[in-house]
């Protein structure tokens, strides 16, 4: 994070990586709060690799909010993007009562720049780290303290688990007003440094139906979710057990799992929806004959709200899986980079369709 001020313009500028889910968000008791229907957990990605960087600034020479995504102006109407201007300013006003508010500039216009490094909307958690970043950066412009991943949760659900490193749990709500339903941290990636991430970009394109509304025509149609309810916070017992004892065959099976079972209740929507592709689908062959091949479970896909599959595996296994994911998936461009930040190592890589 990096702050400047003179005495017209305040900015901060800061950046947020994407999480990837293990146990999935998809469903929402409160549409307007963002209250989920169960738990989710997820891993939390390398810093530099999949982010957003979002710049705030504040001005009492700005004359309106203006915000632009990725170089385009967007509208900051979005009930959305208000909630979390709205709740920032109050929190900084009640913390700030009593002192000089005009320090802060709380009475004038913000200014909002943000980028990803990565496909917007394609179901890589775009949304997850745009608005963790948002928040923070706003947190720090305006000098809010203590818990926001409750203020990035009314961005974008998945966004409070961005705040932290590692892996990470958003709790449901157990008071009636919904506040404490916010991130926590389960273990930080140190605990498991030999965790890695390769990421099998299948298409940049934009989801045919977004997370929002396909979460709630899920919600609303499938029959499915009835057993879901039942059976996924046991799985997230299980698998932060696995986390804690690092126990990598149960996280990979119940990461399988729970994908498959996200996909299974789309597919049980009405209409249907489809996110996976043929590529995907032949991906998780792909994991399944590996973990054949070797006899162990030693990789686990995940997919999200698009086709690009997330695969989790440990360091030492990777130069075998890599060599036979490009074996079957000759990359196109940007294969091989790869880094080591915040204990996980990402592979960007397009497999040819
Ligand atoms: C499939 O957080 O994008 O990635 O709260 O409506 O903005 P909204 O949904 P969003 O949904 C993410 C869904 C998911 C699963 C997950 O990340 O847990």
């Amino acid at each position: 994070m990096s702050q400047k001020t003179s005495s017209q313009i305040r900015c901060v500028t800061c950046t947020a990586p994407v999480n990837i889910a293990v146990i999935k968000y998809w469903g929402k008791t409160d549409e307007k709060r963002i209250l989920p229907t169960n738990p989710s957990l997820s891993v939390t990605l390398g810093q530099d690799e999949l982010r957003a960087k979002t710049s705030v600034a504040v001005s009492s020479r700005f004359t309106e909010d203006r915000m632009w995504l990725n170089g385009i102006e967007q509208s900051v109407n979005s009930p959305r993007v208000q909630n979390v201007l709205k709740e920032i300013r109050r929190r900084a006003h009640k913390r700030k009562s009593g002192e000089n508010k005009d320090d802060l500039g709380l009475a004038h216009h913000v200014h909002i720049v943000s980028e990803n490094n990565f496909p917007t909307a394609a179901g890589l958690a775009s949304s997850a780290a745009g608005y963790a970043c948002l928040v923070y950066a706003l947190s720090k412009l305006f000098e809010v303290n203590g818990e926001i991943s409750d203020i990035a949760r009314q961005g974008s659900g998945s966004a409070c688990r961005s705040l932290y490193g590692g892996y990470v749990l958003w709790k449901m709500a157990s008071k009636d007003d919904g506040s404490d339903s916010h991130a926590v941290q389960v273990q930080p990636e140190s605990h498991w440094p030999q965790m890695r991430a390769l990421i099998l970009v299948v298409s940049d394109q934009k989801k045919h139906v977004g997370s929002t509304e396909g979460m709630q025509t899920t919600v609303q149609t499938s029959e499915l979710m009835e057993t879901r309810f039942k059976l996924v916070e046991r799985r997230t017992e299980d698998i932060i057990k696995a986390i804690n004892d690092r126990d990598f065959p149960t996280f990979a099976k119940i990461t399988m799992q729970e994908s498959n079972q996200l996909h299974a209740v789309c597919l049980d929507t009405y209409p249907p929806i489809f996110y996976m592709t043929d590529t995907s689908r032949l991906i998780v062959r792909l994991v399944h004959a590996i973990n054949d091949i070797l006899g162990k479970v030693k990789v686990a896909y995940t997919f999200d709200a698009g086709p690009n599959a997330c695969l989790y595996l440990l360091e030492e296994d990777v130069p075998r899986v890599l060599s036979l994911v490009r074996h079957f998936f000759p990359a196109s461009k940007d294969a091989g980079n790869s880094s080591f930040v915040t204990g996980l190592k990402f592979d960007e890589i397009e497999p040819s369709t």
